[in-house]
């Protein structure tokens, strides 16, 4: 088929599976911090909450987005968190400083507030550990109090507390950004690896099924080579971190194209320390991750624009084409913390950068697959003004369609999802290779909001959704990608 060089072709191969996502991509975080739990997902007394201070319109939201993992309390928060603080009768709880973001914390929502909010979120759980102020010991007591099944004294406190049964908490993390002179009780890379063999062997002895995180950096600095080679063989996951993001277009939305290489980085020098220690390498949690450059301190209330929400659903299809690799992705944070989802006493608000993370958690599929796009392209820009600095230009030139693509594991139906970043529509072709559509595709778009009148919220920008549906002829499927816009494509699929 001849067809102009200004159409972009989106070649797509189920036969060829990059490998299974793990629903974990599509995970979340919440902390201590300003009002993401307490006026977050949390308020005690509104007429919008349920009888456990849970805001019943804030659930609604997240289990939209179908947040498979949640990590908690930090963050910067937990290197100075004693979580048996925040356990039993409320008004028996100590309010402690909070040294990381100022202020108190109450404890008024704990252990078991938290634990309660995974159930009904429908996530799994994901707890870090303080390795700031914190000691193995209460690190024990916190695996014993949420998962033994033994006469002990932690296990009978979450017992008088009335949680008869073990929580069967899974994963756990070896601290939070322990390298950042940010981080209360920080380490060099080489005394945390000392400290996290320590505490991983104990843990291990405890609760050998615990899923342990250890805590890198970017996936590009020292720390990252020191820790993957003194850590692999004793952790399940590798943690790394990144932001992104800047008043100038083309570099916000092209700067996430740095996860790509800090995945790239990361699995060698995992690969690399595993194959020395002859061990099953660990797989990379992205445990945060978003766009955040206005907001540096106080709640982090950051507001959000269109190009934010091109920029989020890039990272999805990172980690999905990267879905080899990566296990888990946290997007950092979920509520008025840098986060899709705003409350005010009264009401709720999604930011723009929500509808890419709805519409990629409720169309993936079981298995990413290869996708290969060529088409116009973005010449590899110089690196604009950033909070960060990521450089991501000699990665370039970038096709103006950033595109993943999901399988169902009976190749029965295909998943895709396009960011046209450029400032025309794009005429593009999706085809499959080596089997065909066999009906209609359901086409979802976001552009930026049309009007402002239906804003919940006056200063939270909202976005625009349109359903259509589109004929494909045989295995292609013609589309008119919006400038600016980021589509999701379903539709079943037979063999050719
Ligand atoms: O998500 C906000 C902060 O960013 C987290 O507390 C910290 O881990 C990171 O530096």
């Amino acid at each position: 088929m001849s067809e102009s060089a200004a159409t972009t072709h989106v070649a797509i191969n189920p036969d060829r599976p990059v490998g299974k996502l793990d629903r974990h991509v599509f995970g979340g975080f919440v902390e201590h911090l300003g009002r993401c739990v307490y006026g977050g997902i949390y308020d005690e007394g509104s007429a919008l909450s349920d009888d456990h201070g849970f805001r019943r319109d804030v659930l609604e939201l997240l289990r939209d987005l179908r947040v498979s993992v949640l990590r908690w309390p930090g963050g910067n928060f937990v290197s100075n968190y004693h979580w048996a603080d925040g356990i039993g009768p409320r008004e028996h709880r100590p309010p402690r400083p909070e040294l990381a973001w100022g202020g108190a914390d109450t404890n008024r929502f704990g252990t078991d507030e938290y634990l309660r909010y995974c159930a009904e979120l429908g996530a799994e759980p994901f707890i870090c550990f303080n390795m700031g102020t914190g000691t193995l010991a209460e690190a024990l007591g916190w695996v014993e109090y949420c998962n033994s099944a033994a006469d002990t004294h932690w296990a009978d406190q979450r017992r008088a507390n009335g949680h008869a049964e073990p929580y069967g908490v899974r994963y756990w993390a070896l601290g939070n950004e322990m390298y950042g002179e940010w981080q209360i009780g920080a380490l060099s890379a080489e005394e945390y690896v000392a400290e996290a063999t320590r505490w991983a062997r104990a843990i291990r002895m405890l609760d050998p099924a615990a899923k342990l995180v250890g805590c890198g950096q970017t996936g590009w600095h020292d720390w990252d080579r020191t820790v993957t080679e003194g850590l692999a063989g004793l952790i399940d996951l590798y943690s790394i971190h990144i932001y992104t993001g800047s008043g100038d277009y083309w570099t916000n939305v092209l700067q996430p194209h740095q996860a790509e290489r800090a995945i790239r980085h990361t699995a060698s020098m995992l690969g690399r320390a595993a194959y020395g220690r002859q061990v099953t390498p660990p797989r990379i949690a992205y445990d945060e991750w978003n766009v955040w450059y206005r907001e540096p301190g106080g709640a982090l209330e950051e507001r959000y624009d269109f190009a934010d929400a091109l920029a989020v659903a890039t990272y999805l299809n990172i980690f999905t084409r990267n879905c080899d690799w990566v296990a888990m992705a946290n997007l950092a944070q979920l509520v008025n913390a840098i986060a899709p989802v705003v409350t005010s006493p009264e009401t709720v608000a999604v930011q723009p950068i929500y509808y890419p993370v709805l519409l990629h958690a409720q169309a993936a599929l079981e298995l990413a697959a290869d996708t290969y796009v060529t088409g116009p392209l973005v010449e590899a820009q110089p690196d604009g003004p950033s909070r960060w600095d990521h450089r991501v230009a000699d990665l370039g030139p970038f096709t103006l369609i950033d595109a993943a693509a999901t399988v169902s594991e009976d190749r029965g139906k295909v998943a895709v999802t396009l960011v046209n970043r450029g400032e025309d529509t794009q005429r593009t072709r999706v085809e499959l290779l080596g089997v065909e559509f066999a009906g209609p595709a359901l086409l979802r778009t976001v552009t930026d909001e049309r009007t402002t009148e239906h804003r919940p919220l006056p200063e939270v920008r909202s976005a625009t959704l349109d359903e259509t549906t589109e004929k494909p002829n045989g295995a292609n499927l013609i589309l008119d990608l919006p400038a600016r816009s980021f589509t999701v494509v379903e539709a079943p699929i037979r063999s050719a």
